[in-house]
This record gives C-alpha cells, sequence and structure tokens, in this order.
C-alpha cells in the first residue's frame, strides 16, 4: 500500500488527483478530507496508526518553517516509517542547484537521514522552483509593471503539475527507482522581461534591498522575508538557470508543460482570486 502525505498542499492535491480511484493507495494529511489518514508530523504518536500496513510513503515536504521546525517534522515521520515496516520512502525534496536557498537545509538533512536509514529503501525527487511560485514571486501590478529584484538573472521554473506527475509514477512503482536522486528542473529558464511580456506588463527591476523593504512592510512571516530575498538572489545570479537536461520528459513519459505559460495561467488565476475577493 502507497500513503501520500500532505494532500491538501498544491503538490499533493495534483499527486492524489492522479491516483484517485487506486485501492492500494491511501491519502494523508492534516486537514480534516473524508477518506484521508490524519497524518501531522507535528504529532508523532499520531503517526504509528497514519503508517499502519503502508509499504511505500510519498513523503511530501512538511511546509516552509524555520529549520528546526521542518527538520522535527520529517524525523519525525522517516522515524515512525522506520517503525511502521514502510519499505520505501520517496521524498520530494529541493533541486541541487537550489542549495543556495535559506530553506535548502532541511532537504539535505532528510536526504541524508534517509540514506542513513539501515531498514528504508529510498528515492530523491530533488524539485526545482515551480513555476507557479513565480507567479507569487514575479507578480505583475496594477500598475502595468513587473516589479522584482530579478536583474537579468533567469529560473529554469517546472510546472507543479509535471512534479505531481512523476512523484505519483514514482511511488507507483518505486524499486527501479531505489537509490535515485533525479533532478528537476524546469525545460527552459524565464527572465522578468519574459515573464513580463506573457503578461503585458512592463518589466522594473528593483534591487534586493528595496525588495526586503518590501516584503518586510507587508503581511510575510519573519522567516520568509530572508526565504524570498534570498530565492530572487539566487535567481537574479543565475544560481537556478540551468534548465532539465532529459531527466523531466524520461520520468513523465510525455514532453514537460511550458512552464511560461503555467506562469501566465497561475497569475491570471491570482488575479481572478483578488478581484473575487
Ligand atoms: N519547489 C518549489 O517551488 C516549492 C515551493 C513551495 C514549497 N515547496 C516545498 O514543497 C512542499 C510541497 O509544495 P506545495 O506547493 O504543496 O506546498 P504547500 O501548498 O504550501 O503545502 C504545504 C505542505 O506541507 C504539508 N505539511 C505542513 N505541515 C505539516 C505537518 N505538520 N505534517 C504533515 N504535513 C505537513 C502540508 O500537508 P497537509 O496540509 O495536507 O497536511 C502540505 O502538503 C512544501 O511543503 C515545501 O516544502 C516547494
Amino acid at each position: 500500500m502507497l500513503l501520500v502525505t500532505g494532500v491538501s498542499g498544491g503538490l499533493g492535491q495534483l499527486v492524489a488527483e492522479r491516483l484517485a480511484d487506486r485501492d492500494d493507495v491511501v491519502l494523508g494529511t492534516r486537514a480534516p478530507l473524508p477518506g484521508a489518514r490524519r497524518v501531522n508530523f507535528d504529532d508523532p504518536e499520531s503517526l504509528p496508526r497514519a503508517f499502519a500496513g503502508v509499504d511505500t510513503l510519498l513523503l511530501i515536504s512538511a511546509g516552509y518553517g524555520e529549520d528546526d521546525t521542518v527538520i522535527a517534522r520529517h524525523e519525525a515521520a522517516i522515524s515512525a516509517a522506520e517503525r511502521a515496516g514502510v519499505r520505501h520512502v520517496v521524498y520530494t525534496s529541493l533541486s541541487g542547484a537550489g542549495d543556495h536557498l535559506p530553506y535548502a537545509l532541511p532537504h539535505r538533512w532528510t536526504e541524508r537521514r534517509l540514506s542513513a536509514s539501515t531498514s528504508l529503501k529510498w528515492t530523491v525527487l530533488r524539485n526545482g522552483l515551480y513555476a507557479e511560485l513565480l507567479a507569487f514571486l514575479a507578480a505583475p501590478g496594477a500598475d502595468g509593471r513587473l516589479t522584482a529584484p530579478l536583474a537579468d538573472g533567469r529560473l529554469a521554473a517546472v510546472a507543479r503539475a509535471d512534479l505531481a506527475e512523476i512523484a505519483a509514477r514514482v511511488a507507483l512503482d518505486p524499486a527501479p527507482h531505489a537509490g535515485r536522486v533525479y533532478e528537476l528542473a524546469g525545460p527552459r529558464a524565464l527572465g522578468g522581461a519574459e515573464l513580463a511580456a506573457a503578461t503585458g506588463t512592463a518589466y522594473e527591476p528593483e534591487t534586493l534591498a528595496e525588495a526586503r523593504e518590501r516584503l518586510s512592510a507587508s503581511e510575510a512571516r519573519a522567516f520568509e522575508v530572508p526565504m524570498l530575498v534570498g530565492t530572487y538572489s539566487a535567481i537574479a545570479h543565475g544560481f537556478l538557470a540551468t534548465p532539465d537536461a532529459g531527466t523531466l520528459p524520461t520520468l513523465l513519459g510525455r514532453t514537460p508543460l511550458d512552464p511560461l505559460a503555467v506562469y501566465a495561467e497561475a497569475v491570471g488565476a491570482m488575479a481572478g482570486a483578488s478581484a473575487g475577493r
């Protein structure tokens, strides 16, 4: 039996849609979702019950937070998996190119923890940054400008749906992927000018200091400000620009989605959501 955690999140929901109607898959979430098991890594005592009878665990990395919070969640999940006799953990990690990002450390810690396990087989899906995340990082303003500190940098953004498809495929048949670490960047890199053109706006690069000030004055939580500024810096300075070299279509069994189209669609959905508020 396969258990997918985090099915109320953006990625987990897409994975769950792909696995609906299978009787060898159970869904897990903190949310009160009918038919799903309650899975909350902040409540380790609940996990033996949640993981009972599970052979493969698709561990969706557990949200934003300070490093110690996220690491404690993943430690709880992996030790519960070991105790429950889970055979294989498929973990959604962060791309190796993202090593400079402020939230890379819990992902690398979790990879180390899995490879040190004496009982678990594992597969690491090193997800690149989502095209949907760009819709948030580089959101066009109502003033017709797209203001973001991306300089001339580009991001090899990847559609979240492609990552969900790969996670579902690998988790359903994990054996051939045991011990593998897959780098999953997007098929092409997108820069500020291209994003602006796709949304009919003008690209206005700002400095990282200006962005930090803007974010500090927003509703962002304290730990989110350095996370976001660090993400901008990594894009602006060319650390996340290398596109996929062919892993994506191989694992997908099809051509990856166009990240620019996914970005534009996500921008449209965000605009629709704020107009409806
Ligand atoms: N590559 C990227 O661009 C990118 C962008 C954002 C985030 N991420 C990372 O990738 C993960 C999935 O992305 P996403 O877009 O689905 O993020 P998301 O929509 O913010 O969802 C957060 C996820 O974290 C899970 N989670 C949080 N606290 C948890 C806990 N205590 N116990 C168990 N699960 C917990 C949630 O599960 P439930 O709500 O279902 O319980 C949900 O799956 C994120 O959690 C984050 O680590 C990657």
